[in-house]
């Protein structure tokens, strides 16, 4: 693409919150406005530009230097977010009164012209980039920028709020060591992470789990029940196991809560079901923690604040370059720019030979294969 004459552009957090969002949409608007550019703040996704009228503030929130000072350690986005209502499948009634998705993407096109946006940063995961690449295809100039504790977006070597997740979980699979030792009990520990099974995987070494199950391996309990009877024999008497929330039994399905028009399934409840066969089949004393939303909160680390804050200043520089339909990719030590249809529409999940599945397995740690 030639490069633009860039006046103003347009920001938006997609799908779910994860930390660092804030430090992406600082450095966005710090380093726009060190170019002379306007920068908008869109409120809930697409919505402060789709519904205007729900928002006191007109839905687009003037971003200048001031407002986004003091919000780098913050989690949560400062604009708001969404995973529902994506305008390409937007839950819509029809004259019967049955719900359809119905593409809505042109009414929002319309809406960026007339709010004179030259350009959009998205933040989000594969799905709110994917709309972003849509949008992209219809002549938006877009920047995408890779977000989600899952890390489950595939051609960046890691998403951020990825490393606050693993460091929260993993510290929490270290407070359960000494209450399952103190109980003798088996604690099962559910982590999120929909189809991919990162974040157990990171966690569960770190935090020197028993037994780690993971979308990529489908377990057998009888495998995870010896595991910690075996344990026992050696006289061991607690074990700790960490379920990612998108696991499944060999020849089963991954436990899906709900599935709603315009969003993605809710995945849920594969802990409980871990727990129970465990108890039943070991007779071990078994609890369960679902650690859920806890690990998208708090204050981004280190890592995941310096990586949003370079994530946000390499988009404004791809605007300024010319770049669109790309995003933003971390390939240590550098960024690069990768298209988001390379990106976007697949899923990055845990190879089973990467070194972390080798390392856990040499170190006795039970897939439950
Ligand atoms: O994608 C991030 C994520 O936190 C997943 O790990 C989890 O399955 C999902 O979002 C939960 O979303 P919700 O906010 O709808 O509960």
């Amino acid at each position: 693409m030639s490069k633009p004459k860039i006046k103003r552009i347009a920001i938006n957090t997609g799908g779910g919150d994860a930390p660092g969002l804030n430090a992406v949409i600082r450095a966005v608007a710090v380093s726009a406005e060190k170019r002379g550019w306007e920068v908008y703040g869109i409120r809930d996704g697409y919505n402060g530009l789709f519904l205007p009228e729900r928002y006191p503030d007109g839905g687009l929130i003037r971003l200048t230097h001031d407002k986004v000072r003091g919000i780098t350690h913050l989690g949560g986005t400062i604009l708001g977010t969404t995973n529902k209502g994506n305008p390409l499948k937007y839950p819509t009634k029809d004259r019967k009164g049955n719900w359809f998705e119905k593409d809505r993407s042109d009414e929002i096109l319309r809406a960026f012209k007339k709010a004179k946006i030259d350009a959009l940063v998205a933040v989000g995961g594969d799905g709110s980039l994917s709309i972003a690449n849509e949008f992209a295809k219809k002549g938006l100039r877009v920047i995408g920028v890779p977000k989600t504790i899952d890390n489950d977006l595939d051609k960046t070597v890691i998403t951020f709020g990825f490393d606050t997740a693993v460091s929260f979980a993993t510290d929490c699979i270290g407070r359960l060591h000494s209450t399952a030792q103190a109980h003798q009990r088996v604690m099962v520990v559910e982590v999120m992470g929909r189809y991919a099974g990162w974040i157990a995987l990171n966690s569960g070494v770190s935090g020197t789990a028993d037994v780690i199950l993971i979308p990529e391996i489908p377990y057998d309990i009888a495998k995870v029940a010896e595991k910690i009877k075996s344990r026992d024999r050696e006289h061991r008497y607690f074990s700790i196991v960490v379920v990612a929330e998108g696991a499944k039994p060999k020849g089963g399905k991954t436990s899906i809560i709900e599935k709603e028009l315009g969003r993605a399934e809710r995945i849920g409840g594969a802990g409980d079901s871990v727990a129970h066969q465990i108890q039943e089949m070991t007779g071990k004393e078994t609890r369960v923690v679902v650690l859920g939303h806890l690990l998208r909160g708090g204050t981004p680390t280190t890592f995941d604040r310096l990586i949003s804050l370079r994530f946000g200043a390499a988009a404004v520089r791809a605007l300024e370059e010319g770049k669109s339909g790309v995003m933003v990719a971390l390939d240590p030590p550098t960024v690069r720019y990768v298209p988001l249809a390379e990106a976007t529409n697949r899923m990055k999940t845990v190879p089973l030979d990467c070194d972390t599945v080798v390392t856990a397995r040499d170190l006795g740690i039970s897939f439950g294969d």
